[in-house]
């Protein structure tokens, strides 16, 4: 395991797939490398690309309104997607490109030691929770893996396409607001003391 100066300094050097030939920036993650939520995205698009930061373009703006409506402090989330470098087009990485990825994933996760991993959209939830998962099947429900609580749900962007999609986003963010405060409650006053 790489410690995060060694992990970012491998990232931006990586060179393991071809998305690594196009991309402006590496985009590793931001928000609190000691969260107890951790947010997957599926890759960068052209603003983050641009600026190194995920979600920061038109679906990352909807994802820290719906955020900060909810009452989550920027303390409790950190935000990092499948894959570090931009698809052209913003077409979904491939099986190989997230693959050749993962690890860099696996290794933010041990070193943030999340509570709870929201996969956004069903590119996250293949890689995460298995590749034959329906997202509009399985979204909103818990499900619990090597410790971790894992819920799935839509990627915001699809949110920006189908409206009918905010209400049952809303309702998946007020469960994981639920599971936070849960677990916080459960560390008493601990809470920032709990590593
Ligand atoms: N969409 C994603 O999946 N990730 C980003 O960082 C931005 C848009």
């Amino acid at each position: 395991m790489l410690d995060w100066e060694e992990l970012i300094k491998e990232c931006n050097n990586c060179r393991k797939c071809g998305l690594s030939n196009t991309r402006t920036n590496v985009v590793i993650g931001r928000g609190n490398p000691k969260a107890t939520i951790l947010l997957v995205g599926e890759g960068p698009g052209e603003q983050e690309d641009k600026q190194g930061l995920p979600f920061v373009g038109p679906a990352g703006k909807l994802l820290d309104l719906l955020l900060s409506a909810l009452m989550f402090k920027e303390e409790d989330y950190y935000i990092a997607n499948i894959v570090k470098c931009r698809p052209p087009n913003n077409r979904v990485p491939l099986d190989e490109e997230a693959e050749a990825c993962l690890d860099y994933l696996r290794n933010q996760l041990l070193l943030i030691r999340p509570k709870i991993i929201v996969c956004l959209g069903s590119t996250a939830a293949k890689h995460i929770i298995g590749k034959d998962i329906k997202i509009t099947q399985i979204r909103g429900q818990w499900v619990e893996k090597k410790g971790y609580w894992i819920m799935p749900t839509f990627h915001p962007a699809a949110l920006l396409r189908d409206q009918s999609k905010k209400i049952l986003m809303w309702e998946d963010f007020k469960k994981i607001k639920r599971k936070l405060d849960e677990i916080k409650q459960s560390y008493k006053g601990d809470y920032h003391d709990k590593r």
